[in-house]
């Protein structure tokens, strides 16, 4: 998720080591990950564990700092900005706004195994934004289950690949037409969705198109 311009600004005698992931496409099992980090950095290297957005969310950044905790090595955290907040802004959506959201929940759409094991009874309410990450297989399940939990099928939804890059697009419909939208629609990952009234703002506060 890192772009190829961040890369170019890492220092040139640094030893790269590409353990991205995609979706199925692990290059590296995260353990193995954990454990290259507390190999590299017992051999006296500092060791820079890059990712894309904010670490400590959806980010498995927990899992690797638990881990050099337990083996004593001391380390910092250099916070960025998760996919929400950057895609939101690049796609002229608030995610709070005083006359529709007052509230905002950040979901994991990587439903194990295709299931729904999600409170989805909690993502029902008025004026709250769902924003949900790594979403786009799991969208006509999602859509599907926060109908049948009572959301209205006019809810606002919009999903937006590859954003604040300049390849960003933007699908808007509502709970009932996404799916259709997104099918036939020429998007790759990574995807966001977000789901609210806070949506609408769109028509108005798109500035970047
Ligand atoms: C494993 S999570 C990592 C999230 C990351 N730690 C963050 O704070 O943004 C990966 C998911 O983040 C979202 N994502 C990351 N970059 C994105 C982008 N440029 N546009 C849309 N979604 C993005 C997608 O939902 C993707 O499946």
């Amino acid at each position: 998720l890192v772009s190829k311009p961040v890369l170019d600004m890492v220092r040139a005698d640094a030893e790269k080591i590409d353990v991205g992931k995609q979706r199925c496409n692990h290059t590296l099992p995260q353990q193995k990950i954990n454990d290259m980090l507390v190999t590299l950095a017992k051999q006296g290297k500092r060791v820079l564990r890059l990712k894309g957005g904010d670490p400590f969310i959806f980010g498995r950044g927990g899992e690797e700092l638990d881990q050099l905790a337990e083996a004593g090595i001391p380390f910092q955290v250099v916070p960025g900005i998760t996919a929400a907040s950057g895609c939101a802004s690049y796609a002229g959506i608030p995610l709070t706004h005083r006359d529709y959201s007052q509230s905002v929940k950040f979901i994991t759409g990587h439903l194990k195994n295709n299931t729904c094991e999600l409170p989805w009874d909690e993502f029902v309410h008025l004026n709250q934004t769902l924003v949900f990450y790594m979403g786009l297989t799991g969208l006509p399940l999602i859509s599907e289950q926060l109908i049948q939990h009572g959301m209205s099928v006019d809810m606002p939804v919009a999903l937006i690949s590859k954003g604040t890059t300049p390849e960003q697009k933007v699908v808007t419909g509502t709970l009932m037409t996404i799916s259709g939208l997104v099918a036939s629609a020429d998007i790759s990952a990574p995807t966001l969705i977000i789901i609210g009234e806070v949506v609408k703002l769109r028509e108005k506060l798109n500035w970047l198109e």
